[in-house]
C-alpha cells in the first residue's frame, strides 16, 4: 500500500542521509559544544576504543536512523483512526513478563539495547531475543510505532523494556526545551497508546543532550559499548566490539534497524553468557534512576 512504500522510502532515504554526514557532522558539532558526558566525552575511553576497533571509524561514534518525518505517521493513524484508543489511560494495558530476579551488584550483569524500531526487523529480533531467553531494552522513535503496534504489544508480553527515543529522532541539542519536550511527550504518549507501560526511560538520539534534555523528566541513558552496526553492517565487527569491550555493568547498543544486528545477536548472547555475563534490562541493570541523570553504564551513572 502506498503509505507503505512511502514509509519505507522515508525511512531508506533517511538512513542514506545519515549514513552520509549530513546529521553526523551537525551531532558531531553539537556534541563538541557539549562538555557533558555524551559519546564523545573524555570519560568515555572504552567507547573511543570501542570505534577505533572496528572498519569504519572516521567519525566520532554516533548513531543513525532513519530520520522518518511526522506525515506518514500521522497518514497512517488517520487512516486507522478507531484501532487506537483515545488516550494512554483508555488503552489497554498489557502486562509484561516479569523479569528473572538478579542482583547485579553482584552478578556480571550487561544490557543488551536496540534503538531506533520498531521497524519491519523487530519481529525476527523478538523471535531471537525470545529463542534465546534474553532480555533485552528498545529504545523507539514514536513515529514509527503506530505501524508497528502489534510489535510493541509483542514486545511488552516478553519482556522487553520499551524506552523514548523521542518523536522523530533529531539533534536534541538543535530544538528548544519546549520542542525536546514535545518531541518526548509525544513519544512516551504514542507508547502508551500502543499498549506499552509508560517509559521511565529516554536516550536521546546521537547521544547528545544538553541541559535541557536533563530536564525532561527521564533519565538519559547512554551506552558504554557502541558496536556502529549502523557503519559497518557487519556482525562479526559488532560482536568483537562487544568482545573487547564489554565489561561488568555494560549498556551495548544496537539498532533495531540493523539486520546484521538482529542476525548475530544468538551469538552474541550466547557469547555474553559464556563468559559469566547476564544479561538483563537496563532497568535491571541501574536500579532505582533519577531524572536527570546521565547513565553510560552501571559503573558509569
Ligand atoms: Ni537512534
Amino acid at each position: 500500500m502506498p503509505t507503505t512504500i512511502n514509509r519505507f522510502t522515508l525511512g531508506i532515504a533517511g538512513l542514506l542521509l545519515l549514513s552520509g554526514c549530513t546529521i553526523p557532522a551537525a551531532a558531531g558539532a553539537a556534541r563538541t559544544t557539549s562538555t557533558t558526558a555524551g559519546p564523545a566525552s573524555s570519560s568515555s575511553a572504552g567507547r573511543a576504543t570501542a570505534a577505533a576497533s572496528s572498519p569504519s571509524s572516521t567519525a566520532a561514534a554516533v548513531s543513525a536512523a532513519p530520520a522518518t518525518s511526522a506525515g506518514p505517521a500521522t497518514a497512517a493513524a488517520a487512516a486507522k483512526p478507531a484501532a487506537k484508543p483515545a488516550s494512554p489511560a483508555a488503552s489497554a494495558k498489557l502486562t509484561p513478563a516479569a523479569p528473572a530476579p538478579v542482583n547485579c551488584a553482584v552478578a556480571k550483569c550487561v544490557a543488551l539495547t536496540y534503538d531506533d524500531g520498531p521497524s519491519n526487523n523487530t519481529y525476527d529480533l523478538l523471535d531471537k531475543l525470545e529463542a534465546a531467553k534474553a532480555p533485552a531494552t528498545f529504545f523507539y522513535i514514536g513515529n514509527q510505532i503506530d505501524r508497528y503496534s502489534d510489535a510493541v504489544k509483542r514486545a511488552v508480553k516478553d519482556g522487553i523494556v520499551i524506552g523514548n527515543h523521542t518523536w522523530t529522532h533529531p539533534v536534541m541539542t538543535g530544538l528548544s526545551e519546549a520542542s525536546q519536550q514535545t518531541q518526548v511527550d509525544r513519544t512516551s504518549r504514542e507508547i502508551q497508546l500502543a499498549g506499552a507501560p509508560k517509559p521511565t526511560l529516554m536516550r536521546p538520539p546521537y547521544g547528545d543532550f544538553d541541559s535541557a534534555t536533563k530536564n525532561l523528566g527521564y533519565p538519559l541513558i547512554i551506552w558504554d559499548v557502541d558496536t556502529r552496526d549502523w557503519s559497518t553492517h557487519s556482525g562479526t565487527s559488532s560482536l568483537e566490539t562487544i568482545q573487547n569491550n564489554v565489561q561488568p555493568g555494560s549498556i551495548i547498543l544496537m539498532h533495531d534497524f540493523e539486520t546484521s544486528s538482529v542476525a548475530e545477536t544468538p551469538t552474541i548472547v550466547k557469547w555474553l553468557r559464556s563468559k559469566g555475563y547476564t544479561l538483563v534490562t537496563v532497568p535491571q541493570l541501574l536500579g532505582t534512576t533519577s531524572a536527570g541523570h546521565v547513565y553510560e553504564s552501571r559503573a558509569a551513572g
